[in-house]
C-alpha cells in the first residue's frame, strides 16, 4: 500500500473531499494549465490512448474522472460512439465540461454526471469501454475504483487508463524532476491561485504505482490481458485491460 498524499496537508478531511475541493478551485484554469505545463503533449497522449480503443468500436463509453471532458471529447472525435457518459466528483470541473459540450453542440453524444469512481451508479456490464485520464492517481481507494470500473464494463470490453509515471533515463529523469518540482508549482501558483494543487501533482505522482506494479494491481482486481505502454520517456503511461 503506497503512502496517501493529499492536496492540503493542514486539513483533516478525507482525500476524496480534498481532491474535489482542489479541482473545484482550479477548474477555471485547468485546461489552460494542462496544455501550457505539458507543452501541449497531453493532447498527443490522450489521442494515443483513445486510439487503443479503435479496434473495439465501442458504442457506449464511460469516462471516469472526466473533469473538463477532454478525454471524452477525444473519444467522441476518434471513436464516434453513440454515447459517452462522464462522471466526476468535482462540480466545478463538470461545469466547464458542460459549457464545452454546449459550445460544441454535443449534448446528444456526451452527458456528464456527478459520480464517484468508488461507487458508480450504473448496472453491471453496462459499458463497451471505460476510460480514465489522469484520474486514478487521485482516487482515495484505488482498488475499489478499479473494481467498480470493471463491474460496469461488459465482458470482453476494454479499459484504457492514462496516468503520469516517472522517467528513468538520464537526462530526462533529472530534467523532469526539476520541472515538476520547481517550474510546475511556480506556474500553477501564479495562474491557478491554489498553491497546493501543483505541489500535490508531483507528490501524488511520486507515490503512485506505475508500470508492472499498476498492471499487477489491475490483474488482482480482475482485469485480463493487461498491457502497459510508456509515452515520452516514461513521463506518462497507458494501461489497458480486458474484462
Ligand atoms: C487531473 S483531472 C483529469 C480530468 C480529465 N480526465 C482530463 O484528462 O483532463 C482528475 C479528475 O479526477 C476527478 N476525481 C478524483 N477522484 C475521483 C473519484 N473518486 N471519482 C470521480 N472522479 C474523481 C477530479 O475531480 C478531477 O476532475
Amino acid at each position: 500500500m503506497s503512502k496517501v498524499v493529499t492536496p492540503y496537508k493542514d486539513q483533516q478531511a478525507a482525500k476524496k473531499d480534498q481532491v474535489a475541493g482542489m479541482f473545484n478551485n482550479i477548474s477555471k484554469t485547468y485546461d489552460f494549465l494542462n496544455h501550457f505545463l505539458s507543452l501541449g503533449i497531453d493532447i498527443i497522449w490522450r489521442k494515443k490512448a483513445i486510439n487503443m480503443l479503435k479496434v473495439d468500436k465501442p458504442e457506449k463509453v464511460l469516462d471516469v474522472a472526466t473533469g473538463t471532458g477532454d478525454f471524452a471529447f477525444e473519444a467522441i472525435r476518434i471513436l464516434k460512439p453513440e454515447k459517452v457518459v462522464g462522471v466526476d466528483i468535482s462540480r466545478g470541473m463538470l461545469d466547464i465540461a458542460e459549457e464545452k459540450i454546449r459550445k460544441r453542440n454535443l449534448q446528444q453524444q456526451f452527458e456528464v454526471r456527478m459520480g464517484d469512481s468508488e461507487k458508480l451508479l450504473f448496472e453491471d456490464n453496462s459499458f463497451d469501454a471505460v476510460t480514465s485520464a489522469f484520474g486514478v492517481r487521485n482516487f482515495e481507494n484505488l482498488e475499489k475504483g478499479l473494481a467498480e470500473m470493471l463491474r460496469v464494463l461488459r465482458p470482453g470490453g476494454r479499459i484504457v487508463i492514462l496516468e503520469f509515471s516517472k522517467p528513468k533515463v538520464f537526462p530526462v529523469k533529472q530534467l523532469y524532476h526539476f520541472y515538476f518540482k520547481y517550474i510546475t508549482p511556480f506556474i500553477g501558483r501564479v495562474f491557478s491561485r491554489d498553491s497546493s494543487a501543483y505541489t500535490y501533482l508531483p507528490e501524488s505522482v511520486a507515490v503512485f504505482p506505475e508500470g508492472q506494479d499498476f498492471t499487477a494491481l489491475m490483474r488482482k482486481v480482475g482485469y485480463q490481458d493487461t498491457k502497459n505502454r510508456i509515452l515520452t520517456f516514461g513521463i506518462c503511461s497507458i494501461y489497458t485491460g480486458i474484462k
